[in-house]
């Protein structure tokens, strides 16, 4: 008698510690997958979003990696916010849907090609992968804005700048 019950007991905590051991498990790694890796700073590989959540018509602003995403056609561009001029955080403006240099006034399309200013070049991409769903951004491997020249999207200024007035 005392034997069945040692044993009902043995394979009941045995079973309570499994479960423990496989919730703790699964907890690692829903951890581990969704966490942003912003503690990989600039120069490392930051999980930046789910790659739904990024938009075709305007940009998302992603902190840890200093960067706006966008898509055209499909394809994820990863911009830096370093403008190509001097170094200044180039801003996404929603009113005119452009991206503006509070500093000398350069603009960029959405998906960073030279508008106007005195930047040499369009916005700096990095480079960018899809994970499991989440958009990977390769702060450490970025490619040289493109010369100024055609605009390969058809999207006017929409409106008013952001700049105006500073
Ligand atoms: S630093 Fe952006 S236009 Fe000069």
């Amino acid at each position: 008698m005392s034997n069945e019950i040692g044993r009902r007991q043995f394979l009941s905590r045995g079973w309570r510690l499994g479960a423990l051991l496989l919730g703790a498990a699964g907890a690692w790694t829903s951890w581990d997958v969704l966490r942003s890796r912003a503690e990989a700073g600039l120069g490392g590989v930051v999980r930046a979003a789910p790659v739904e959540e990024v938009p075709a018509d305007t940009t998302i602003y992603i902190r840890a990696a200093q960067t706006y995403l966008t898509k055209h056609e499909d394809e994820v561009i990863a911009l830096w916010q370093r403008c190509p001029h001097l170094g200044c955080r180039v801003a996404w403006c929603e009113s005119s849907g452009e991206f503006e240099c509070a500093c000398h006034g350069s603009t960029f399309n959405r998906i960073g090609e030279y508008r106007t200013g005195p930047s040499p070049t369009g916005m700096q991409e990095f480079a960018s992968t899809v994970a499991d769903g989440v958009v990977e951004v390769d702060t450490g491997d970025v490619a040289a804005g493109k010369p100024p020249g055609e605009e390969t999207i058809d999207e006017p200024v929409r409106g008013p700048s952001c700049s105006e007035g500073i």
